[in-house]
């Protein structure tokens, strides 16, 4: 069953939240702009590709609203059927849902996604009624534009995060050939960049569940991701349900695990790339690439074309968001683990160096450094 989908009767959104995984498989029903906001906010849907996939269908679920003859409410104060309104409204809350997570660029490129497609949608009216005697193309026109956009989205990141598992395949396949290497691969892996983070395979992760179908043998270490704790939470979850050998270490285990020698890859997600190639992933992940370094492990970041900001010149013109404190000194534990008065940074993503990344793989291959050139013929030959 899909983690994110659209009811059946495409007037909300369907999610399994995340916030509560392993312990509870709870899902949501979500009717409202705010409550979609909040889900967001809240990481009960996460991970870069799924809150991309989330806005669209929360686009499309608003959209169908005002094809009710009592839309349920209006967003932004707009009243009337105009295409105009529909386009305000919708722009409002494309407005609001990506506001609610500044980091991954897949979650404005899908609002964008989905907005443009209603324009073309209105555009489209207009053309077929040269004497403007109605240029309306009207609610259930537009709302029916957004839900193909949206529905394109998710079904472009499955067929995306199957090939980025293919590459990803090929590639540490490579690197063990070239090592001689025998036995289990060892994998390496921060936060969570599996099915629950985007669709089906992941990106991450979709080596490692490619290659389990294909009876390839990992052997797969999750860093438990503070303060969040994705990757002891979900990473395990799904590397077990799918019969994966998989070790939960703390973050701060890495080192001594990299110096026994069972690591042969490390693989994590994205939530941007810059131009440049500098990569915003889950804070922690800039210390995990500077120790493969010293270890000669090769490190490789995985993620669809939707993740690459060109716009972005390198990784300082990456928004970073920050979050609450309690999340360092509180949540997850029994009771307070900090003075309450203490001062506290928690920067939710950090960002890699483009010199410590041996390849960035997208569902077009694997691009080399330097990032500039190879990122930018890969995006530009789309
Ligand atoms: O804060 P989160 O849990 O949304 O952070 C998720 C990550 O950092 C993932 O590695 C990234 O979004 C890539 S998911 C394919």
């Amino acid at each position: 069953m899909d983690h994110v989908r659209l009811s059946e009767s495409g007037t909300s959104v369907i999610i399994l939240d995340q916030s509560l995984l392993p312990g509870e498989e709870k899902y949501l029903e979500l009717k409202t702009l705010e409550e979609m906001v909040e889900a967001i906010k809240k990481l009960q849907v996460r991970g870069a590709p799924a809150i991309g996939i989330f806005a669209g269908y929360a686009l499309a679920a608003l959209s169908k609203q005002q094809c009710r003859p009592q839309p349920i409410r209006s967003c932004c104060g707009a009243s009337g059927t105009s295409d105009e309104v529909f386009l305000q409204e919708i722009q409002f809350q494309g407005d609001a849902l990506k506001g609610a997570r500044p980091t991954a660029v897949n979650l404005a490129w899908a609002v964008d996604r989905v907005i443009k497609a209603v324009r073309v949608e209105m555009f489209r009216a207009r053309q077929e009624d040269p004497l403007r005697l109605n240029a309306n193309a009207g609610a259930r026109r537009l709302a029916e534009a957004a839900v193909r956009e949206a529905k394109a989205i998710h079904e472009e990141d499955i067929q995306m995060c199957r090939s980025i598992a293919q590459y990803g395949l090929e590639e540490v396949q490579k690197i063990c050939a070239a090592n001689d290497h025998e036995g289990p691969i060892g994998i390496l892996t921060h936060c969570n960049a599996g099915p629950l983070a985007t669709s089906e395979y992941g990106t991450a992760l979709g080596p490692i569940l490619l290659g389990a179908e294909q009876g390839v043998e990992f052997r797969v270490f999750a860093d438990e991701t503070r303060p969040l704790l994705q990757g002891a939470r979900l990473t395990t979850y799904e590397l077990q349900k799918a019969g994966v050998d998989v070790t939960l270490i703390c973050d701060n285990m890495a080192a001594s695990v990299m110096r026994t020698g069972a690591v042969q890859a490390v693989f994590v997600g994205c939530d941007r790339v810059a131009a440049n190639g500098d990569t915003a992933n889950k804070i922690g992940t800039f210390g995990v690439a500077i120790l493969a370094k010293h270890f000669g492990i090769p490190f490789y970041v995985l993620g669809p074309s939707s993740s690459i900001d060109l716009e972005c010149a390198s990784g300082s013109d990456i928004p970073i968001e920050e979050r609450d404190p309690e999340e360092i000194k509180s949540k997850y534990y029994e009771k307070p683990m900090a003075p309450e008065e203490v001062k506290c940074f928690n920067p939710a993503f950090d960002v890699t160096d483009a010199e410590l990344i041996s390849g960035i793989i997208t569902e077009k291959g694997v691009c080399r450094y330097p990032y500039k050139e190879s990122l930018a013929v890969q995006i530009g030959n789309e």
